[in-house]
Formats: structure tokens, C-alpha cells, sequence
């Protein structure tokens, strides 16, 4: 019998991870030193100055007790190489050449085959460009301007940009000498169809190429830009099978381990913002294709980042799509902060004149909060010298600062807007507590700012203003956004596994929360039943699913299951089988606990029963419930009756 995950063969799983061992994978990224029958090393997936990272060679898994990650070796390339897990498992099976099928006996399809001769040719292509870029007469003018705008070998070498010379048919020749069907290219963006039908053209002609990549780094389209000015600007590949502009942010492969390791992504407009962070030292830039940002982008983001510091260019334009992000990036559950650049400079102009440091202490590491920057945006729109500017502008802003949860922040606010209008911050608060009414009553037409402001002469802005401040009322309530899962902190229920392995650490650690017994004993047992198939009969039929914890008593339904289909113990093979993230770290975890393997039916009885209590004692609780109940109601023969029953199951 075979199961298959994600279509890929049970045995093409195996065979990589007996051909991939894991301290020789996690050790190309991390430098492990032996403790005991452990490796340690920094984490790869958060910063860290002491190592928890561990990888344990002999059951072929890493887990971190800082921030939770932990798997087998397949987990671990998925994780640094931004990979799927079918296409980690196909370039490490590729790797050890071990012969891979996306499914069990059924060739690639036509549509796969495609899709793998159009990547190729992205590939060359890129290498092309680049090579034509750094070696060739053609490429020297492109050279130069790259220099004049401050973009230097290191910086072309790290983006992969190239050069497209002004001619008709340099990449459709270069395409069609390698076999490449032209027809294909021309359907995957890579090339024109003539304007009368016969043959093709070079798309991209006399213009600089920015490769753009999807998350695994693949190259899927170009962004050409002319040398100079000029009209378009840039050219870019049209949308095709591997492109999908709002599913694509520029850069996010590259900058996917440095997001992680911050919880942050700095979102820029254009290429050379990123590019010119980047040479800054800012390597968690990323940008949109020139549209506007989408919910998948800000899906995507969410994936490996907390927060989203918005960095756009200082112009009117900027400004409004920094403002229409904001929602965008909230509703991802992300928390947003906005740069704040001089008007009519963008991040690269500023890098550009200012240097990197200072784009970093002043722009990055000053961002504002989402109120402040909407506050400094309406504020430019009125004149703070006249009466009526000042007046207009307090309206304006005060259903900004009505909406916000918090008290202190308002009062902030409002003493700061208090000084700006020369208003008394007392008459400004009595303002705010109105508009708070209006904004909380849930009236028909959600999103008017109430009829105290919609006759403003900045009707429309305050309106919508008025709006979107609500939204951001609603997030800021829900929160505790972007905090670590379960299984995250050292807090989470899995980071206190180093109880069982680092009790000196421990100690440097004291206000660490101890695990409920039952807790404990479901951990031991899951534990005892990872490494030993009886033990895990055993529990099965004396307590079957009944773990308290729900991931616990998942882990022991895939359990079960594991073992029915006649396999051997063995944690990494088992993670595999899993197919869920959560679940794979709790199991990497319990894998890593120390303490004696060996096991009686004793042990598991008395950790059995410890689990057990936990319902019994809920029971009791509510029969205690009841018997005060039947006290209240003078009901004694009732309540001695459960009294009884208490005793009964309390000797149990
Ligand atoms: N853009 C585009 N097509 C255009 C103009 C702009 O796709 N004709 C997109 C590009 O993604 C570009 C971004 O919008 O990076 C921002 O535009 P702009 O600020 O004009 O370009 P920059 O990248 O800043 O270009 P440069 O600094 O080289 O002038
Ligand atoms: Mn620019």
C-alpha cells in the first residue's frame, strides 16, 4: 500500500529523506557545534544572539526553542528557500537523482512540460541580458547610466539586471538556436508575433531588464526600463501563465529570510527604491509591478511578517496610494507604519542624496504611525495661518483621532492638534467625544462620519477619512494581531520542551510558566508512542483520541494512522506525513524531549491517568456547581445526593 502527499509518492519522500541528511541541509545555512547528542547553532528564521536552535541528528529533525520552527530536513529547505513542499521535494529528489513524478505513475502533463520549457527560457534569457549588460560594446551605455544612477557591479550582479540591445530580433535568434519554440515564448511573454503575422520580434529593445521572480525565486517576466527619459518608461512583460502581477512583488524571494527575520517588509514602489535599500543595507524591500497593491500581496507579506512599513515616494500620488495600502495591509492583519519622505523625493533620490545610514535612521527607523501620517496628509491640504484653513483642518482630523481605542492616544492627538489650531484642547476633546458618539452608533450608511462634518467645505476627504478611521477602530479592537502562535514564543506550549533537555537554561530563564501535569504526561506519552509502535498500541485503546490538548489529540489520530499503514517509527517520516505547519512544529518538539525511552505499561497508565483527570475533575467542578445550585434552592436531598457523588468520583 502507498500513500501519496501532494500527489508525490510516499517512496519519493522517503528516498529523499534518507538521501538528504539533516545536520549536512541545516548546515549549509547554519553553523552547528556538537553538544551531547545535540547540534546547536543560531536560528536561521529568527535573530538571535544565543543558539536554540537544534537539530538531532539521530531522529533527522531541527526544531528552535526560540521561535518555534522545527521539521525534517524537507521543512527546512521549504522554509529558507521560500519552496513548496512539491517543489522541495522535486529539486532535492533531483538532487541525489532519485527519479521524481509529480504523481504516482502518471507522467507530466503537456500544460507542466510548458511551463517548465517557459522558466527554462526565462532563465537563459536572464543570463543573456546580464552577460550582454557586463561584456559587449552594446551594453556600455546601459552600463553607464546604471553607474551614473549609482548602481554598481555588486548591485547588478545581486538583481540579476541585464541589458536588451536596441534591435529587432537579438533574444527571438538567441531563443530560437536553443529549439525553443517560438510560438510557446510568444504565448509566455517573451516575444512579439510580427505585426503581419510572419515571425517575431524582440519584445524589449534598447532598455535595462529587471528580472522579476516569483517567490521561489524563479525568473517569470521582465521590467525593461529606457535609458534615460523617454516614453514608456518601463516596458513589462504582459501577464502570463507563470505572471500574475497581483500575486508577484518584486523582490520578495530574495528578501523573504531577512523579512522573516525582522517581522518586517519595507513595500516600495519601484525597482530602484529596492535596489538602492538594498545596497543600504535594507534587505527587506520589496515592491509592487507598478499597481496597486492587493490583497494577495498583502496575503503573502502576512506569511512571513508581522508588520509593513510603507515607502512610498513623497509625492501627491504616493501619499494617496500609502493611504489607500493602509487598509489593505490592516485587513491582512498586519500592522502598519508610513515613511515619511520630503515631498517630491522617492527612496532612492533620497538614498541617492542623503546616503543609506541616514535613510535609515530618518526614514526607516522614523516611520509614523498610520494616525500621524493621516493627520501630516490632511494637514498639508489646509493653510495653518488662516483662520478658516485651521478651523477646516480640525475637522478634518478630529474624526481621525475620535476613532482611535485608546484614551491616551487620543489625548496625544489632541493635544497636539490643540496647539496646531490654537483650539483649547478642552472644547477640542468635547468635539471628539461627539463624533465618537455618532461614530459608535451603528447607524444606517456605515462609513458617513455622522452630519456634524459632512457639510465641510473638505466634505469629501473628511468623509472619507472619516471611514477608513472607523475600519482602523475595528482592527486596533480585535487586537493581538501578528503574535506568535501556540506554538511560537518561548511562552507557547512547545517552547517549555527545553524543560526536558536544558535545565541549566532554565534556570537563567526562572519566570517560565510550568506545564500542567496533564499537559506533561500527553507530551510523554506522544513522546513514548513517536518512538515505539506498542506504546502507541497501547494508548490507543486505552485512551484513543482523548488527549486534552487539541494537537495532541490530533497528533495521535496521524498517529494511529501512520502506524496502520505498517510503518516504522521514525519523527521525520511522520512530520511528513502531517501536511500542516502546526502541527509539524508540536511534532518536532516532542520528538526533541529528553528523558528515558523506555517504557513499561506503568509508565503510560500513570500518564493516562493523569490525562484522564483533567474531564473528571471538570465533572466534579460542575457537579459542585449543582450541588450549590440545590443548596439555593432548598433542594437538600438533591445536594446530599451529589455530595455523595462528589466523594464517589474524588476517590477515583
Ligand atoms: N511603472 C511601470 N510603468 C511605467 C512607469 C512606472 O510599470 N511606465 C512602475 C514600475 O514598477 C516602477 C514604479 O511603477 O518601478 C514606480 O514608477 P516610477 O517612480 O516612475 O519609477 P522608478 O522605478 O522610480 O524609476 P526611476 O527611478 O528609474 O525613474
Ligand atoms: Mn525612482
Amino acid at each position: 500500500m502507498s500513500t501519496e502527499y501532494g500527489n508525490i509518492p510516499e517512496e519519493t519522500i522517503d528516498a529523499v529523506l534518507t538521501q538528504h541528511d539533516i545536520v549536512e541541509t541545516v548546515g549549509r545555512h547554519v553553523h552547528l557545534t556538537k553538544q551531547g547528542k545535540y547540534m546547536k547553532g543560531l536560528c536561521p528564521f529568527h535573530s538571535e544572539k544565543t543558539p536554540s536552535f537544534t537539530v538531532t541528528p539521530d531522529r533527522q529533525i531541527f526544531y528552535c526553542y526560540g521561535c518555534g520552527m522545527g521539521g525534517n530536513a524537507i521543512k527546512f529547505r521549504m522554509e529558507i528557500e521560500g519552496l513548496s513542499f512539491p517543489e522541495a521535494v522535486k529539486i532535492m529528489a533531483e538532487e541525489a537523482h532519485i527519479p521524481f513524478q509529480s504523481t504516482s505513475g502518471k507522467p507530466e502533463s503537456p500544460q507542466d512540460r510548458e511551463t517548465g520549457r517557459l522558466l527554462q527560457a526565462y532563465e537563459w534569457s536572464e543570463k543573456f541580458y546580464h552577460f550582454l549588460l557586463k561584456n559587449t560594446e552594446h551594453g556600455r551605455p546601459a552600463l553607464e547610466y546604471l553607474r551614473g544612477r549609482g548602481i554598481g557591479d555588486k548591485m547588478i550582479d545581486q538583481f540579476g539586471i541585464g541589458f536588451a540591445p536596441d534591435r529587432w530580433d537579438t533574444l527571438v535568434q538567441f531563443l530560437d538556436k536553443r529549439s525553443f519554440d517560438l510560438t510557446e515564448m510568444e504565448k509566455g511573454g517573451l516575444i512579439s508575433a510580427k505585426q503581419n503575422g510572419e515571425g517575431y520580434v524582440d519584445r524589449f529593445r534598447g532598455r535595462i531588464m529587471f528580472p522579476i521572480a516569483n517567490r521561489s525565486g524563479k525568473t517569470i517576466a521582465f521590467a525593461g526600463r529606457i535609458l534615460g527619459e523617454g516614453h514608456p518608461k518601463y516596458v513589462n512583460s504582459p501577464e502570463s501563465r507563470l505572471f500574475n502581477k497581483s500575486r508577484v512583488l518584486y523582490n520578495f524571494g530574495q528578501a523573504r529570510s531577512a523579512i522573516r527575520k525582522q517581522r518586517q517588509a519595507v513595500l516600495f514602489e519601484g525597482y530602484g527604491d529596492v535596489i538602492a535599500a538594498w545596497e543600504a543595507g535594507v534587505h527587506n524591500g520589496v515592491a509592487t509591478m507598478g499597481t496597486s497593491l492587493t490583497e494577495q500581496h498583502a496575503a503573502m507579506i502576512k506569511t512571513t511578517a508581522d508588520e509593513v512599513l510603507v515607502c512610498y515616494d513623497g509625492d501627491n500620488a504616493g501619499q494617496n496610494a500609502a493611504l489607500k495600502s493602509i487598509p489593505i495591509l490592516e485587513q491582512a492583519g498586519l500592522q502598519v507604519k508610513i515613511a515619511m519622505l520630503p515631498p517630491g523625493v522617492d527612496p532612492d533620490d533620497y538614498i541617492r542624496s542623503n546616503g543609506g545610514d541616514r535613510f535609515i535612521r530618518q526614514v526607516v527607523e522614523d516611520a509614523a504611525s498610520t494616525t500621524k501620517f493621516r493627520l501630516a496628509n490632511l494637514r498639508r491640504g489646509h493653510r495653518l495661518t488662516e483662520e478658516s484653513g485651521r478651523v477646516d483642518y480640525a475637522r478634518a482630523a478630529l474624526p481621525v483621532i475620535a476613532a482611535l481605542t485608546s484614551p491616551t492616544e487620543r489625548e496625544v492627538y489632541l493635544r497636539e492638534l490643540s496647539s496646531e489650531v490654537d483650539v483649547s484642547f478642552d472644547s477640542l476633546k468635547q468635539d471628539c467625544n461627539l463624533i465618537r458618539q455618532e461614530q459608535n452608533r451603528p447607524a444606517p450608511g456605515q462609513g458617513d462620519p455622522g452630519p456634524v462634518y459632512s457639510d465641510s467645505k473638505q466634505g469629501g476627504r473628511g468623509g472619507q477619512y472619516g471611514g477608513r478611521g472607523r475600519d482602523r477602530g475595528d482592527y486596533a479592537n480585535k487586537g493581538g494581531y501578528g503574535k506568535k502562535g501556540n506554538f511560537g514564543g518561548g511562552g507557547g506550549n512547545y517552547g517549555n520542551a527545553e524543560e526536558d533537555f536544558f535545565p541549566q537554561e532554565r534556570r537563567a530563564r526562572p519566570n517560565r510558566d510550568l506545564l500542567p501535569a496533564y499537559q506533561t504526561a500527553e507530551r510523554r506519552l506522544l513522546f513514548l508512542m513517536l518512538q515505539d509502535r506498542q506504546a502507541s498500541d497501547y494508548v490507543e485503546q486505552r485512551l484513543g483520541n482523548e488527549f486534552n490538548l487539541p494537537e495532541h489529540a490530533a497528533i495521535s489520530a496521524y498517529l494511529y494512522a501512520f502506524y496502520a499503514q505498517d510503518r516504522e517509527p521514525d519523527s521525520s517520516r511522520f512530520i511528513s506525513s502531517l501536511q500542516d505547519e502546526k502541527l509539524e512544529k508540536a511534532v518536532s518538539a516532542i520528538a526533541m524531549m529528553e528523558g528515558p525511552r523506555e517504557w513499561n505499561e506503568q509508565v503510560l497508565d500513570d500518564c493516562i491517568r493523569e490525562v484522564r483527570k483533567v474531564p473528571q475533575l471538570r465533572g466534579i467542578e460542575r457537579k459542585r456547581e449543582d450541588m450549590m445550585r440545590a443548596e439555593k434552592d432548598g433542594d437538600f436531598l438533591l445536594a446530599a445526593q451529589i455530595a455523595s457523588e462528589i466523594i464517589a468520583l474524588e476517590r477515583q
